[in-house]
């Protein structure tokens, strides 16, 4: 028994912000966006969105292609560091926005690896055989909620954006292969939103210390997400007996380019192999997986049969890697 991935989709909201916007808001510059980052554009939810709506939108486009009703999904899974809510889980919202009644719905904390994370969970309810189908979705916006747009290390980096997979149990040789999940919490404060938690209570001197917003050491990210990367998708291969040649398509988690770029060198990927899109949409967390695969497969660079693998890396340290048999 295998989890199948039998529809995918994304939503991302209309507004985009360019570089050029954003020299009018910070001290910076579209060349060095572009040169560091490889990012041109980010889309920003509207003022009226919600993370539940973006993911509710993914969530219909994805059962839409699967040709599967809501009502038949059991579980709803979403990879999520910005809901609606600190709590209920913003999982619970989308069950009730697209009428899920029979699922149970939770979230998962694993910042940009929720997405893997949250497939994993679904994965292992459904191979279990707890469940016939599962929804599992990456959802974020970031840019009302931990982004400080005063700080030009960090606000140039990220979008708003979600993606979404319906999972089915089948038999056969299709589906989720193996999934690979590992963190490190000697890390957290490389990459991490101090306040507002239990730790740091809200204040107005918190709010003036600015920890509502996402802190990154930039250059320690960078070394720590090409490395674990590298290693875990060499873990899911060898795992399963396949190298690099046996991919169809590299799914990274689309944090930038630069970071993409030494990834797929090191695994000794060629360039059609590897999917990109984070010109265009900017690190979107959770969602950046999600949207890349519905775009991959929408636009036909992904067959029937193909070897999948995506890789993830995020705050936590949390990162995972997962191949798919298409
Ligand atoms: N515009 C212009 N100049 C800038 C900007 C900006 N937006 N941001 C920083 N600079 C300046 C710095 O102030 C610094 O100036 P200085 O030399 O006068 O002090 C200079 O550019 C170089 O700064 P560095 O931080 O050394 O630049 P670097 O080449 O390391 O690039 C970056 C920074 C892009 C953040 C890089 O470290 C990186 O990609 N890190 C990974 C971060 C990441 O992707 N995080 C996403 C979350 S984690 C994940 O998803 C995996």
């Amino acid at each position: 028994m295998k989890s199948r991935i039998i529809g995918t989709g994304s939503y991302t909201p209309e507004k985009v912000l360019t570089n050029y916007d954003l020299e009018k808001i910070v001290d910076t510059n579209n060349d060095w966006i572009v040169a560091r980052t490889g990012i041109e554009e980010r889309r920003i939810a509207a003022d009226d969105e919600l993370t539940s709506d973006l993911a509710s939108r993914a969530a219909e486009r994805a059962l839409e292609m699967a040709g599967v009703s809501a009502e038949d999904i059991d579980v709803i899974v979403v990879g999520t560091i910005t809901g609606d809510y600190p709590w209920p889980a913003t999982a619970c919202i989308v069950q009730a926005n697209i009428g899920a009644k029979k699922a149970h719905a939770y979230d998962v904390s694993a910042a940009c690896s929720g997405f893997l994370y949250a497939l994993a969970s679904a994965d292992d309810f459904l191979v279990a055989g707890r469940g016939k189908r599962a929804l599992v979705i990456g959802a974020e916006i970031f840019s009302r909620s931990c982004i400080d747009w005063t700080d030009r290390n960090t606000c140039v980096l990220f979008g708003d954006g979600a993606g979404a997979v319906v999972l089915e149990a089948q038999e056969g040789d299709k589906g989720v292969l193996s999934s690979h999940l590992h963190s490190d919490g000697n890390y957290v404060d490389f990459l991490y939103q101090p306040g507002f938690g239990v730790k740091h209570q809200p204040s107005l001197e918190g709010l003036e210390a600015k920890l509502p917003f996402l802190k990154m050491n930039g250059n320690e990210v960078y070394k720590f997400a090409v490395r674990m990367m590298t290693e875990v998708s060499k873990e899911a291969l060898k795992a399963n007996g396949y190298s690099s040649e046996d991919v169809g398509l590299f799914i990274p988690h689309q944090a930038n380019l630069r970071i993409l770029e030494a990834t797929t060198k090191r695994l000794k990927l060629t360039d059609e192999q590897s999917f990109i899109n984070v010109n265009k949409y900017g690190n979107t967390s959770a969602a950046t997986i999600p949207i890349a695969l519905d775009e991959a497969n929408r636009g036909g660079q992904i067959k029937a049969g193909d070897l999948v693998l995506m890789a993830a890396f995020g705050g936590g340290f949390t990162w995972g890697g997962t191949l798919v048999r298409w």
